[in-house]
């Protein structure tokens, strides 16, 4: 089969055409072949070798996490998926292929109304939002700030977060405050217009941080109510740190930096 990957790290002109045998589904796993695939910010850390010692991998590596395709094997321990589906898939890596095998427990059926590149641009994104809102364990009404609210998490997050029934404030450039609107958010607030830390001050019970973390989630500390969460969404690992010591937020917030997902009470 086809893929697209690289067997040396670097600019993206190190990407080629490969010649690699079709994967075979395990016991409990699909082979799928690719309609889509999403592009994400994490195929490039791993093109450039920026990942390589928290992810050492053998040349020639296929990235792409972010697939949508149809089954074409199953193993032989999979119920709920048969040759045909079309699955959303979030393969560990290998998604830029004609065909990528994955455990059936990284795919969803793709719902009929959404088109191939909706679903290509999901899995990621959509798991780390859903992710950082299950760890916020908010109740219906209660108010959520979602910094980076323009974002592919964020964006995704203020639309999770409404269907919860939260009070939604996103944040997000001034340019982008109708989009972030239109994705249903309560109130939308700009970080290069408006006087953040005097609106937000002690506002809320949860921010949730996808901007990149840095700044932005270290003023979001500020929004929180005492003694609440914080969460943020940044860098590399959705695992969850929990700080419950009555220490320095701020110097909470540094320990974990490099963490994808953490999730603090101030
Ligand atoms: N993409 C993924 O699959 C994924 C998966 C897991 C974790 N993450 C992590 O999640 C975070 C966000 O990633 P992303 O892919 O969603 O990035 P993104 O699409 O670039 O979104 C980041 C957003 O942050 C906003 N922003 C910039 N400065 C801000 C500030 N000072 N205050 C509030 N918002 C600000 C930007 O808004 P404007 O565009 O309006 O300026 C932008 O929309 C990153 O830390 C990333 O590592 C991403």
């Amino acid at each position: 089969m086809k893929a697209l990957g690289f067997t040396e790290y670097g600019e993206p002109e190190v990407f080629e055409e490969l010649e690699l045998p079709k994967p075979k589904a395990s016991e409990k796993g699909l082979v799928i072949k690719v309609l889509a695939a999403g592009v994400n910010p994490y195929d490039a850390l791993l093109r450039s070798g920026a990942m390589q010692k928290m992810r050492p991998l053998e040349f020639p590596i296929i990235p792409g996490s972010d697939i949508v395709g149809e089954v074409t094997e199953v193993g032989s321990k999979v119920k709920n998926y048969a040759v045909g589906d079309v699955v959303i898939g979030h393969p560990a890596i290998g998604g830029y292929s004609e065909y990528v095998a994955t455990p059936s427990y990284n795919v969803v059926k793709k719902p009929e109304e959404m088109s191939l590149e909706e679903a290509a641009g999901l899995s990621s994104v959509g798991i780390t939002a859903y992710y950082a809102l299950q760890l916020a364990k908010l109740k219906k009404g209660e108010k959520i700030i979602i910094l980076g609210a323009s974002g592919a998490v964020g964006s995704i997050a203020v639309q999770i977060a409404k269907e919860k029934g939260y009070k939604v404030i996103g944040v997000a450039s001034s340019k982008n405050v109708d989009y972030v609107s239109a994705l249903g958010a309560d109130r939308v607030l700009s970080y290069d217009k408006d006087d953040l830390s005097k609106v937000l001050h002690n506002k809320v019970n949860v921010v949730l941080d996808t901007s990149f973390g840095g700044k932005a989630a270290a003023e979001g500390l500020q929004y929180v109510k005492k003694r609440r969460t914080l969460c943020v969404a940044n860098k590399f690992t959705r695992k969850c740190g929990r700080e419950e010591s009555e220490s320095n937020p701020h110097e909470a917030l540094e320990r974990y930096e490099g963490q994808r997902s953490i999730k603090l009470l101030s």
